[in-house]
């Protein structure tokens, strides 16, 4: 059912813990079936420097908050931006049909934490950081993502 990369990174999950002096901190839900993830983003200029989670979710929810944080860290904020559910599942060798919608909860965050930080408390957009380059090229559907 799971690829052996996804059972890696729920055996093995990456970067879950907090970050203390995080600039963005983000908690996710999918209200169908309770999932959540707490995400802690930090920014150094237009890149995320540092990404950690906790979550309370399945196996499928577990690998891609692991593998998202892997692949966001160092990225622009505009290319974070344009990470999608479908990239994530495929950097996991892919999941089955029925848990693709998993992969939005840590994406999701990924989004909802940078647009928090970006439309900051003094309405001053951050610099996202370049366009240029190889990267994801289309913004994912979040829409079952409800922010708790
Ligand atoms: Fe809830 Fe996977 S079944 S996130």
């Amino acid at each position: 059912m799971y690829t052996e990369l996804v059972m890696d990174h729920v055996m093995n999950p990456r970067n879950i813990g907090v970050i203390e002096d995080a600039d963005s901190i983000i908690k996710v839900g999918d209200p169908k079936c309770g999932d959540s993830l707490l995400l802690f983003l930090k920014f150094c200029n237009d890149i995320i420097s540092d990404a950690k989670y906790m979550i309370k979710g399945c196996p499928a929810a577990i690998a891609t908050a692991s593998m998202t944080t892997e692949i966001v860290k160092g990225m622009t904020l505009r290319k974070a931006l344009e990470l999608t559910d479908k990239q994530v599942a495929n950097a996991l060798g892919g999941l089955p049909e029925e848990k693709i919608h998993c992969s939005s909860l840590a994406v999701g965050a990924v989004h909802e934490g940078i647009r928090n930080y970006t439309s900051s408390s003094d309405g001053n957009d951050q610099d996202l950081g370049e366009d240029a380059g190889v990267g994801p090229s289309q913004l994912p559907g979040t829409g079952e993502n409800k922010r708790l």
